[in-house]
């Protein structure tokens, strides 16, 4: 401990008499300098206390200029951001990160559906790398920090890194995810749920299309990937690929800001659930059709959406939660009885069973209600029911100690929003950092993070990597 005490305050007395060795950026592996700061790291004698918190410095003026710069690639104007999968905007975001990463000394691969991996290779590049990301695409109208803080974050922290003389062990990994949010195709996290190795979802995706009948591997086609049609199991990660994955993300909560707590340490991400539900009847004239005849598929819906909330609140726990977001009639008319309604819920819980058992008394209403009221339930169809992940202990115990040694408050906490790294979880041992947002606003152009905030949380993220890269 003494000795290892004593070697740290050697290395910052260096880097206090020596700051111009913090700006020496080389890919060179001899440049001398960063030789003289590996003698100092601990690699010699294999001790992993290499990185000091005090020699972590984000330029907060760049960062701010790329969130910003990046936020101008939108189909609609400011302040709102959006960011649709494969659309101009998105290539030319894309091809924006994708210059970051080569100038913070990345080496580029895409795979076929366009996650983007930029890799800084450690001294033991054989060893499975430490990664890190998130998405930039955004759903219309939303803000400018969703899934952003974690990809331009996570390019800071490499240059953070870079800049402190710190050489990894293991190569450290920055990714954008492809398609994080469902808005063109309907579903989300597309990238990482291939990269997680879904074979079903790379066969729906040759009978996919979006809104406007473009098929994916057309749309994919136009953005420059997918060159070869049929076959995605390219994509597909194998488990133990990588030794860890971390994403930095605004909470979409208020809880951080509320508390005045700088770090949120995710220990677990709940579990979504979606389900497509249809309803028909004979619909009829609003004024002819008396009460007694009718049987309003409109009615099937409104009182299934009821009965969702009714059976999430039973559950008999504040994690369980329901939403009917989607309520559409049909032919859609003020005087005309509805002859069919289609309903779209989201349920999620951070108990698996417990959330599915929710699922299965929503089903067993649907069926009820529509004999009921003498409607045919048409569809009742279990869209996605993803299990929940558990963030890996040794990783918390890293950001622990990153947040400690920086003298960040922090706090333990659940992500009630699903993110990339619930699917990473299948195929790498996962963490994730939340740093606070104004007011738990997200997916709508008051989305804000201040920019000491999100400097914050890239100095966890680059010291946990940098913990994690010497493992
Ligand atoms: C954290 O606080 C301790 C004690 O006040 C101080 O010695 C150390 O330099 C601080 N570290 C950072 C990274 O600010
Ligand atoms: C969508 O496109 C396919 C193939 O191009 C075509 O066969 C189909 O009829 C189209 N569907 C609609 C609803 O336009």
């Amino acid at each position: 401990m003494g000795l290892r005490f004593l070697q740290a305050l050697l290395f910052l007395s260096i880097l206090f008499f020596f700051p111009a060795n913090l700006l020496v950026y080389s890919s060179n592996e001899d440049d001398p300098a960063i030789k003289t700061m590996e003698q100092f790291s601990g690699f010699a004698t294999h001790e992993s206390q290499s990185c000091s918190a005090s020699a972590l410095s984000v330029d907060t003026e760049s960062l701010q200029r790329q969130i910003d710069e990046l936020s101008t690639f939108s189909d609609t104007p400011a302040p709102s951001v959006t960011r649709i999968l494969y659309s101009e905007k998105d290539v030319l975001a894309r091809r924006y990160i994708k210059n970051l990463m080569g100038l913070a000394g990345l080496s580029i691969r895409e795979d076929a559906v366009g996650n983007i991996f930029g890799r800084w290779n450690g001294n033991d590049p054989e060893i499975p790398p430490v990664a890190t990301g998130s998405h930039v695409d955004a759903i219309p109208y939303s803000g400018k920090y969703d899934g952003v803080v974690g990809v331009l974050g996570a390019i800071e922290a490499v240059n953070v890194l870079r800049r402190s003389g710190f050489k990894p062990k293991r190569s450290l990994e920055v990714i954008l995810f492809t398609s994080e949010e469902p808005t063109r195709f309907g579903i989300s996290c597309l990238g990482s749920r291939l990269l997680a190795g879904s074979e079903p979802l790379a066969d729906a995706l040759r009978r996919t299309v979006d809104g406007h009948n473009v098929s994916f591997f057309d749309a994919a086609r136009s953005a420059g990937y997918a060159q070869d049609r049929d076959d995605l199991s390219s994509v597909f990660l194998k488990k133990g690929s990588y030794s860890a994955f971390l994403e930095l993300h605004i909470e979409q909560g208020p809880l951080l800001e509320e508390e005045g707590t700088s770090i949120g340490i995710v220990t677990a991400i709940a579990a979504p659930a979606s389900i497509k539900v249809d309803f028909e009847g004979n619909g009829g004239h609003a004024g002819a059709v008396l009460m007694p005849y009718r049987n309003d598929a409109g009615l099937a819906a409104a009182e299934l959406a009821l009965a969702v909330e009714e059976h999430v609140l039973q559950s008999g726990s504040i994690d369980t939660v329901g939403t009917v977001g989607i309520l559409d009639l049909h032919p859609g008319a003020i005087n005309s009885i509805p002859s069919k309604a289609h309903i779209e819920i989201d349920t999620r819980d951070i108990d698996e069973k417990r959330r599915n058992s929710v699922i299965e008394k929503i089903h067993h209403s649907a069926i009820t209600i529509a004999k009921a009221r003498k409607v045919k339930l048409s569809e009742f169809r279990i869209v996605n029911q993803d299990p929940p992940a558990l963030s890996d202990e040794s990783i918390i115990k890293a950001m622990e100690d990153a947040s400690e040694e920086l003298n960040l408050t922090r706090k333990w906490m659940i992500s009630r929003a699903y993110h990339d790294s619930l699917f990473m979880a299948r195929v790498s041992p996962m963490g994730m950092i939340f740093i606070p947002c104004y007011k738990g606003y997200s997916h709508k152009p008051e989305e804000y993070a201040s920019i000491e905030n999100i400097a914050d949380g890239v100095k966890v993220l680059a010291l946990t990597m940098a913990k994690l890269s010497l493992k």
